[in-house]
């Protein structure tokens, strides 16, 4: 069998955590290959709402799905133990459905210090990160300086740890940063106290359960985090997150070759939201943009921020799309849009100098004060003016909603697989 990927075509929050739920019965294994709490992945079914953070979000699938927390992620032990007791709290078995990859990178207390340090010293050119210490994880694991989960297994982990801990020390005091020596203490006993219970799951190299898994012709569905203009290589960088979060990073982030995936499934919202600085072009600053956000709820699941709301942006989308090899769209929040007369798409950009383009270019990543140096260029279709989150199959669509749609697929080239009509598991419209 081949592997297939679900990962987010925009800047985060398309609904990826909804749709592997959705999923994830048609799969044996549920993996998440990189990211860590910074995600906030919502599923919603029988009347209950359930965050998601490092956790892969197969975990509710009825049947005999074995999930996997990739090599590519960074886990921080506290809030791994916090997600997996309202787990197991809700009668999730997690001990017997979970495998946790040796090679997944460990979020220290001090990484979170440098976060807050690393984002105070830039000011108001701040990237805005979620401040669970993404950034200083990863920074560890490029220099090859990281403590990973197999790590704790080892008899002289008290010491790799120190050692790695008194380093964040020293940097955090060259940057000047104040330490509250008595609240990390108690951080640390915490996050010490919480190895013991991350040691109770099975810990082992999951490279090679996934790829024995489909040499046994076994499903695996790979789930992403964040979405593509938030990857480092090809987002708005600086404005991005530590991690590849596109398509190669579930290679690289479980242990998969090329040749081993499937189908990828590339999520994404009817218009766009982004939390956190940096360019945005489709930003909308009036009252659309803000009834986009009171309608469609957009708040970040893991810090409570506003979500920035604008159009649909076809660039970045074709972007996305390319930089993926997405085989199928799935497109989230279309009821959002209900109520609206018009709906803009962004088609085109207009660079600074002038000139037109459809091609997602490298100025739009570089603005330093985190404003889109480019101009949107819009269509404005008609709305459906409909309530379509009743709606459970294609036919109970109205004409106007299937020719927004039609004009996405043209435009992309990729067809529109699945339509969410709202939040809940069931109001989900499988297309094929
Ligand atoms: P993720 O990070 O990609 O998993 O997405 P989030 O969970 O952070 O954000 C998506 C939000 O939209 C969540 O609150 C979902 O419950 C909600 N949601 C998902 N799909 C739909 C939909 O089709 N319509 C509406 N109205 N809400 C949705
Ligand atoms: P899910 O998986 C939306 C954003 C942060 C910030 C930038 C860097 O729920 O879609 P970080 O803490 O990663 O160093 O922050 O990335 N960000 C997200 N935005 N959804 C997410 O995850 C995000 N994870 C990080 O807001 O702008
Ligand atoms: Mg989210």
């Amino acid at each position: 069998m081949k592997a297939d990927i679900l990962l987010g075509l925009q800047w985060g929050d398309e609904g990826k955590g909804k749709i592997v739920d959705v999923l994830a019965p048609d799969y044996d294994i549920v993996a998440r290959f990189q990211g860590g709490p910074n995600a906030g992945h919502t599923l919603e079914f029988d009347g209950h709402k359930h965050v998601l953070r490092s956790i892969p979000s197969g975990v509710f699938a009825k049947g005999a799905i074995t999930n996997v927390i990739g090599n590519g992620v960074v886990l921080d032990p506290v809030l791994f133990r916090k997600e997996a007791a309202e787990l197991e709290a809700d009668g999730v078995d997690l001990h017997s459905i979970l495998k946790i990859s040796k090679k997944a990178h460990l979020i220290m207390p001090t990484h979170r210090l440098l976060d807050a340090a690393g984002e105070a010293s830039m000011g108001s050119g701040k990237i805005g990160t979620t401040g669970k210490g993404i950034g200083p994880t990863y920074s560890d694991k490029i220099s090859r300086h990281g403590v990973r989960v197999g790590d704790i297994l080892a008899d002289d982990f008290d010491s790799m740890y120190a050692s790695a801990r008194d380093a964040h020390f020293r940097t955090l005091a060259n940057m000047g940063a104040e330490v509250d020596r008595a609240a990390f203490d108690k951080n640390e006993t915490e996050w010490l106290d919480a190895l013991e219970y991350l040691r109770s799951f099975e810990l082992s190299d999951t490279e090679h359960y996934i790829n024995r898994a489909l040499n046994d012709d076994l499903s695996v569905l790979c789930e992403g985090a964040q979405g593509t203009m938030l990857d480092i290589d090809f987002g708005s960088y600086p404005f991005v997150t530590s991690s590849n979060t596109v398509a190669a990073g579930a290679c690289t982030g479980l242990g998969l070759a090329p040749g081993r995936i499937g189908r990828v499934y590339g999520i994404f919202k009817a218009y766009c939201t982004r939390v956190g600085s940096g360019p945005f072009p489709t930003e909308l600053f009036d009252a659309t943009g803000e009834e986009i956000r009171s309608i469609g709820h957009e708040y970040g699941a893991v810090t409570g921020r506003e979500r920035r709301c604008g159009w649909l942006d076809l660039v970045a989308l074709r972007y996305a799309v390319m930089i993926n090899g997405a085989t199928n769209l799935i497109m989230m929040k279309s009821d959002v849009l209900d109520t609206f007369e018009h709906i803009k798409v962004c088609t085109a950009y207009r660079l600074p100098d002038g000139t037109v383009t459809d091609e997602f270019p490298f100025c739009v990543g570089r603005n330093a004060a985190g404003v889109a140096d480019v101009e949107p260029i819009y269509d404005t279709l008609p709305g459906w003016l409909t309530d379509i989150s009743a709606a459970r199959k294609e036919s109970e669509l109205p004409q106007t909603f299937r020719d927004y749609i039609r004009y996405i697929e043209e435009r992309v080239g990729v067809p529109v697989s699945i339509i969410s009509v709202g939040p809940d598991r069931e109001q989900t419209i499988i297309r094929e």
